[in-house]
């Protein structure tokens, strides 16, 4: 089988590798890949939100199964555009993707369905939002409901600072025309939970945990995630049913109800609250970098999985290794602000573990930095610790004058 994984980060890397691992694939392409993937995949420079460019190349190359990692992939319609002509493809329709793409479609399908979230109401208009503020606990959330680049939440601890968030979304139109999500704020730790969805078929992944914040004791700005790990302590074997149960398989059937099913990857973003397991988000694809500790673990053949949900067949029990992993991000210097690119990565190949690659080039036959995330390290091991301390040496071997990493990652649990 030949298969395309549509993408090019550190969760395409991780989706290859585990496809590569498959005995039915013979080839793998990847659009547009990097340079790690490289090693697993033919890289074709198609970007990832060219749908007609995506379509002919699989034609054309008699492609048999499309995996798509990115959101931009599944908003630009590639999932519609790949059924409409006949091509097999593993990702959500544009209609589907929109638990993702519209904060305000997500909340309103919570409060239909009965999945657990924050409080909210959503706005177009300043005042009005304004005024529903100050009649609600400080402090506040406010989403801004539309495309933001990651800067679309804004947790306002005053009033003055609500004022401001909202004058910026709604009266200066930051980031464009859409309304704003107002939420009551949540405590408690966060995972992620991922399932592989068809419609009303739910098969979970093993749950995980990301790191946000830039820098050692969950300080610093907000990024994509420093570092992830399986094996949550503090989730129990109840806590995981209950999330199961009420949020994934209910949000997967009331897409199912609202005429637009899901097929590919549901990714929750929860919160374990003094008052039980919350959404935070819903996303419609693979986490990152919570794919490339997870899919590691994959004891199943990968094809056979992501070929099952692509054609609306019911998976084989979809096994798992009952090892941990745990992976540390190196991202740039400056990352997640601006930052320099074409720095030299020596000890990646020779790091004694799988290695994923975010944003890493090919320069002179040499590795480079090439984004702010660039190299993922990932360990498996009998315990957290294990994993922990193995990753660790291998970040120590990973050599590069312009990349930095957190110290802590599995704080939480360890
Ligand atoms: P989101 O883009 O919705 O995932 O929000 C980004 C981050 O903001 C989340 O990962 C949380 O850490 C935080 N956040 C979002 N919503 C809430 C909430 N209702 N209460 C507390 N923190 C939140
Ligand atoms: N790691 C968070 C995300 O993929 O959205």
């Amino acid at each position: 089988m030949k298969v395309l994984v549509i993408g090019g980060g550190g969760r395409e890397h991780a989706i290859v590798e585990a496809l590569s691992r498959s005995e039915r694939v013979s080839k793998i392409f990847c659009a547009p890949g990097n340079a790690g993937i490289a090693a697993l995949a033919q890289c074709v420079p198609v970007k990832d939100t060219d749908v007609d460019g995506l379509l002919n190349f699989a034609r054309e190359n008699a492609v048999d199964l499309t995996v798509v990692g990115p959101e931009a992939a599944l908003s630009a319609g590639v999932a519609d555009a790949f059924r409409a002509a006949g091509l097999r493809i593993f990702g959500h329709s544009r209609a589907a993707t929109r638990i993702e793409s519209s904060k305000e479609f997500a909340k309103q399908l919570m409060q239909k369905y009965g999945v657990p979230t924050a409080a909210y109401r959503s706005f177009s208009d300043y005042s009005e939002a304004l005024e529903y503020v100050s009649r609600r606990p400080f402090p506040a959330v406010l989403k801004y409901d539309g495309l933001a680049a990651g800067k679309g939440v804004v947790i306002a601890a005053t009033m003055d600072e609500a004022r401001e968030a909202l004058a910026s979304m709604l009266l200066d139109h930051r980031f464009g025309q859409g309304r704003v999500v107002v939420e009551d704020y949540l405590e408690g730790p966060e995972f992620s939970f991922m399932c592989f969805v068809n419609g009303d078929d739910v098969y979970p992944m093993p749950l995980a945990q990301d790191h946000k914040r830039a820098f050692d004791g969950d300080l610093g700005p907000n990024t994509g995630g420093m570092g992830a790990y399986t094996g949550l302590p503090f989730i129990t074997e109840a806590d995981r049913e209950f999330a199961y149960q009420e949020i994934m398989c209910k949000a997967a059937s009331g897409m199912v109800s609202e005429g637009c099913p899901l097929c590919g990857v549901l990714y929750g973003g929860l919160m374990k609250t003094a008052d039980g397991i919350k959404v935070i988000e819903f996303n419609a694809r693979f986490g990152d970098p919570e794919t490339e500790v997870v899919l590691p673990l994959l004891e199943s053949d990968a094809f056979e999985v992501f070929d099952a949900i692509a054609s609306g067949k019911p998976a084989e029990d979809i096994r798992w290794s009952s090892d941990v992993a745990m992976g540390v991000v190196m991202a740039s210097k400056g990352y997640p602000g601006s930052y320099a690119k074409g720095f030299a990565i020596e000890g990646a190949d020779d790091a004694g573990c799988t290695v994923f690659h975010m944003g890493t080039a090919l320069s002179d036959g040499r590795l480079v930095t090439a984004g702010g995330r660039v190299i993922m390290p990932v360990c498996r091991g009998r315990s957290l610790a294990e994993a922990r301390r193995l990753v660790y040496e291998a970040v120590g071997r990973i050599h590069c004058e312009n990349l930095y990493y957190r110290n802590d990652i599995g704080h939480q649990a360890l």
